[in-house]
């Protein structure tokens, strides 16, 4: 029992605890974002699981699987909901539209905006709205719009000046034109974005005609289905050990590169070193799409750690550069001149251009050292592809937009 006599597993007293742990962690910052979470019954929207799990949950809670065992669907963990609506900034009588339902979001994003009314969410699978539809009902959110639709295409009835909020809760590999049509001139737009191997929820504001970023969120979610579905391309460098993750828009011979990789291999370290929680490698991986190109990820199992095919990578892979013959990517070591949470960052390469390779890329993170380690997080800046204003350079070009990090 609590002091007031409520059970301590009581969902009032489990969502209370959760909210005080969300503002001790950071992920809710405001007065708002906190009266919201207090007042949402979360437990309602995924009643698979008991109210301890839900309201406990370290990440999402998975609600659908397609054929393969693959999850579709989920309801996000109540910390990304917490910092995807924090980087929203939904203020009392914007409208909202969200793309990929799930119900809990979109009663949150209604407390936001102060009016069920304002509120859009829709989702491409006709069992995710019917159950959207329910829940948001039980909990008594039942005039929030909910509709069958791909996110990716314009949705037909939209305000006529847009969306003042626009949160995409799945993960897209491009930003659809219909996104940039329907914001509302300064509206915000919060999506998570796959590029170069890396994923990031990205807050942007609308700025004229193109989309900047103030908010980078290091997050996984569910692929988005329909119109603009894209898997990036696996080049196996060893097998499925070892594999090179490239985007659509970049060249990667796979041939001459797997090759590469069973030949000698140079190492070099940077000096450049970082801890753990610092957020330093984060950073950089976004910091060096607008850097170098072609860029992606390594990433190996723990099989390839074994069997020495790899130096220390993570386990959501490491940066990697190639050429037409050659590719380099970056590993740790404890630093051996500094204490034990901290680490060096090195580059190992392979291929007939290993040591350049190895040389440019080093110089590359000791750039990133001296100019933007201390800078905060890289500026996203989106483009519409057939605008002539798009700058050229190092860019990361999707099939609506074109990138650029600085
Ligand atoms: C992570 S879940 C949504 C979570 C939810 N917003 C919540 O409140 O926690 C992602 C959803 O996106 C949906 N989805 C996938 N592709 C889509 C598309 N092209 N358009 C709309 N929804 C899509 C999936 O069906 C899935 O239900």
């Amino acid at each position: 029992m609590t002091e007031t006599g409520e059970a301590a597993d009581a969902p009032d007293v489990l969502r209370e605890r959760m909210v005080t742990s969300l503002r001790e962690r950071g992920a809710i910052t405001s007065e708002r974002v906190k009266s919201a979470f207090l007042k949402v019954p979360r437990h309602l929207f995924a009643p698979e699981v008991t109210a301890a799990e839900v309201y406990g949950a370290p990440e999402g809670i998975f609600t659908k699987y397609n054929s393969k065992g693959r999850p579709v669907s989920s309801v996000s963990a109540p910390w990304l909901h917490a910092r995807m609506l924090e980087a929203a900034r939904v203020a009392p009588g914007m409208t909202v539209l969200e793309v990929g339902s799930g119900g809990c979001n979109a009663a949150l994003s209604a407390e936001l905006a102060g009016d069920q009314d304002l509120v859009t969410t829709i989702d491409i699978d006709p069992d995710i709205t019917d159950r959207a539809r329910k829940l948001l009902s039980g909990a008594g959110y039942g005039r929030v719009r909910v509709l069958e639709a791909d996110g990716a295409r314009p949705l037909p009835g939209a305000p006529a000046r847009g969306f003042d909020r626009i949160i995409v809760t799945v993960g897209a590999a491009d930003l659809p034109m219909a996104w940039l049509d329907q914001l509302a001139p300064g509206g915000r737009l919060v999506v998570p974005l796959r590029f170069r191997g890396i994923s990031r929820t990205i807050a942007f504001n609308r700025e004229q005609d193109h989309l900047r970023s103030d908010t980078l969120i290091v997050s996984g979610f569910v692929a988005m289905q329909g119109d603009s579905a894209h898997a990036p391309r696996v080049v196996p460098l060893a097998g499925q050990d070892v594999r090179l993750v490239v985007d659509e828009d970049q060249p990667a011979d796979a041939e001459a590169l797997s090759e590469a990789f069973t030949g000698p291999r140079h190492e070099q370290w940077t000096g450049v070193e970082l801890g753990v929680s610092e957020g330093v490698l984060p950073r950089l991986e976004v910091w060096l799409a607008g850097t170098v190109a072609p860029y992606g990820k390594l990433r190996a199992t723990q099989e390839a750690a074994d069997r020495g095919l790899v130096g220390w990578v993570l386990g959501k892979g490491m940066p990697a550069v190639w050429d037409h013959d050659s590719m380099a990517y970056l590993t740790l070591r404890q630093d051996p001149h500094a204490g034990q949470e901290r680490y060096e960052l090195g580059v190992i390469s392979h291929g007939p251009g290993r040591e350049h390779l190895a040389a440019h890329l080093s110089d590359v993170v000791r750039r990133f050292d001296r100019e933007a380690r201390n800078s905060g997080d890289p500026i996203v800046r989106a483009f519409r592809r057939d605008d002539p204003e798009a700058p050229s350079g190092v860019t990361v070009d999707k099939p609506s937009i074109r990138l650029t990090v600085a």
